[in-house]
């Protein structure tokens, strides 16, 4: 079977090759000022998809939020927690859709996937909101080294994180604060 995940998303078009500017010779006439308008809708048309795209809504977003009051040291980990680690993607359940459960958010959940070959494997992952099991200087041990306050290691397919130090203080505090 084909797939067609890998094909460019917009074939490219014989007529937008043809139109594209041609190379300006010495004697064309203001070969500058084609050049410059290109270059500058050229940019516009970027700025105006980045503007598009950070307009969204990011994804099923999460039900709680608790960086309300702008704490930035929240913010930083509520984005490091949604956008870079996906925690998420293990730690809230879906519905039978496949979409997060706002009110379950980071609540921990049963994994929908498992290994193809004998490993260790942990089948659920627990609650995050509020770090029930750790608390703050144990997180941010944990999120720097991996290893929880006993010195065990987390089974697979908990990534083995090794945040900076702001960061993991960062996810540590955000990761409290839904607690509340
Ligand atoms: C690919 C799935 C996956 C992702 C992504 C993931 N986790 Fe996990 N996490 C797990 C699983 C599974 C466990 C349970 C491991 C075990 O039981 O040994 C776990 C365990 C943990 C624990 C240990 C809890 C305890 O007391 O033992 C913490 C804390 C944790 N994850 C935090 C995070 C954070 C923070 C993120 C995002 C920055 C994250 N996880 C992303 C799957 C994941």
């Amino acid at each position: 079977m084909k797939r067609t995940a890998f094909r460019p998303l917009r074939p490219l078009r014989r007529s937008s090759l043809s139109a594209a500017p041609t190379r300006p010779g010495p004697d064309s006439p203001m070969p500058m000022k084609t050049k410059t308008r290109t270059t500058l809708a050229a940019l516009g048309a970027f700025w105006l998809t980045v503007a598009a795209a950070s307009a969204a809504p990011a994804d099923a977003a999460p039900a709680l939020d608790s960086t309300r009051g702008q704490d930035p040291l929240l913010v930083r980990g509520r984005y490091l927690v949604e956008h870079v680690g996906l925690c998420a993607d293990c730690h809230s359940p879906r519905n039978e859709k496949g979409e997060f459960v706002r009110e379950l958010w980071l609540k921990g959940a049963p994994l929908p996937f498992q290994p193809t070959v004998p490993m260790p494997w942990s089948p659920a992952a627990p609650p995050l909101a509020g770090l029930p099991t750790m608390n703050l200087e144990q997180a941010v041990a944990f999120l720097r080294t991996g290893k929880r306050p006993d010195g065990t290691e987390a089974r697979p397919p908990m990534p083995q994180f090794r945040f900076n130090a702001d960061d993991a203080i960062a996810v540590a505090a955000y990761l409290k604060s839904l607690g509340k």
